[in-house]
């Protein structure tokens, strides 16, 4: 079975491990990925497939309507994964319209553009990738499966979960092939070193303060993010159209514990006296809103597709930590905005 599906969103974090995983398990689908090459995504996280006969690479904006109704028309995509996004809390506290512009209209955008280009729906599917934080926060008890009322509390969870209500409505009014899947909190390589782990993995690298909001009693559930990549191969083949799949691995950490464990290991790998990296750890004004608990039940998609995680947290998170070791000259480019510099000019705007 051939595929020709539009990856959007394939330069950044999870995107770039997601087209890895399609360019090289599925030599017969065509992959096309769509990114803008915001300060989120680069194109070295994928150099090591950028040559394969099966992958392309578009730079475009999914907020540009003409741009993507004549991408659809041009390339005939049977399928897309959504994945393009302004993923961090913190910029969507400080800079909210952004979010709106790309998660709600873009997601708009590109539906519009698969519903006027797929003649018929044999064949096709739109796969929406979202948060769990579309859920809103939990106490200390409890779990959110695929039944529980959307409650998004940050412009960030607001825009994925407006964007989630499209994808349904599209669906629902044009019979639509769709699937979402709501993840927890990834962490692995190539992770922009504004997210909590790989932003502590730089600071202690570099001796500098590592910022814990509040009390670092906030709690996030983590899941590596190759087994969200493995997870959204398996909803793509056998998700049943129009449903939701929560995605995690049953592993929460509060955040002060995790920095914790984190220091040590970087202690160890660092070779620092015991105790060195924990010093830097500094209480900070906590984060307006801070969602205080994310849990997710990952029931549904274990029993029915059979998907389940294949790391434990500690060892993912001593590979997560070797990588960022090994690779400090990418966290250097990326922060200094070089890449940006290098393939804006490499691929000028359409
Ligand atoms: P990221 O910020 O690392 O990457 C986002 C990518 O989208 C970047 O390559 C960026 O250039 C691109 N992009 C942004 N705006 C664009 C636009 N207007 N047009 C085209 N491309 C654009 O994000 P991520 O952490 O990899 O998250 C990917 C998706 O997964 C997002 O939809 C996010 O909501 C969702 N998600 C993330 C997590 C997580 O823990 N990071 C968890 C669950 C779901
Ligand atoms: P983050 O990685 O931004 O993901 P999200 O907000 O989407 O869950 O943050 C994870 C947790 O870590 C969250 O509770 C906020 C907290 N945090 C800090 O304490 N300090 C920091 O510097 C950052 C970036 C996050």
């Amino acid at each position: 079975m051939e595929k020709n599906i539009l990856i959007t969103g394939g330069a950044g974090f999870i995107g770039s491990h997601v087209v890895r995983l399609f360019v090289n398990k599925y030599p017969n689908y065509r992959v096309t990925n769509l990114d803008a090459l915001t300060y989120a995504g680069n194109l070295e996280n994928l150099r090591d497939i950028e040559d394969a006969a099966n992958y392309s690479f578009v730079k475009g904006d999914i907020t540009d309507e003409a741009f993507i109704n004549e991408l659809f028309l041009e390339r005939q995509f049977d399928s897309v994964i959504h994945l393009a996004a302004e993923s961090h809390v913190d910029r969507s506290i400080m800079d909210p319209l952004a979010f709106v512009k790309t998660n709600v209209l873009g997601t708009a955008i590109l539906l519009n553009a698969a519903r006027r280009t797929w003649k018929d729906y044999s064949g096709k599917l739109f796969y929406h990738v979202s948060t769990d934080e579309v859920y809103g926060s939990l106490g200390q008890e409890g779990f959110f499966t695929e039944e529980t009322p959307y409650d998004p509390r940050s412009p960030y969870s607001a825009s994925k979960a407006s964007s989630d209500h499209f994808v349904k409505a599209w669906h629902h009014t044009y019979n639509m092939p769709v699937v979402i899947s709501n993840c927890s909190n990834n962490y692995g390589s190539h992770h922009f070193p504004e997210k909590l782990i790989p932003l502590m993995i730089n600071n202690i690298i570099h001796g500098k303060p590592l910022p814990v909001y509040g009390k670092g009693e906030n709690v996030r559930d983590w899941l590596w993010v190759e087994d969200h990549a493995r997870a959204i191969d398996v909803i793509f083949h056998k998700g049943r159209h129009g449903e939701t799949y929560n995605i995690g691995g049953f592993n929460e950490w509060k955040n002060i514990d995790l920095v914790q464990l984190l220091c040590s290991i970087m202690d160890r790998k660092l070779q620092r006296e015991p105790g060195a990296s924990a010093r830097l750890i500094t209480y900070v004004t906590d984060r307006a809103g801070h969602d205080l608990r994310y849990a997710i039940d990952a029931t549904k998609l274990n029993k029915e597709l059979g998907w389940k995680p294949s790391l434990q947290f500690e060892e993912g998170l001593e590979r997560t930590v070797d990588w960022y070791l090994a690779n400090k000259e990418w966290v250097n480019r990326i922060t200094s905005g070089a890449y940006q510099e290098y393939y804006q000019n490499q691929y000028a705007e359409r």
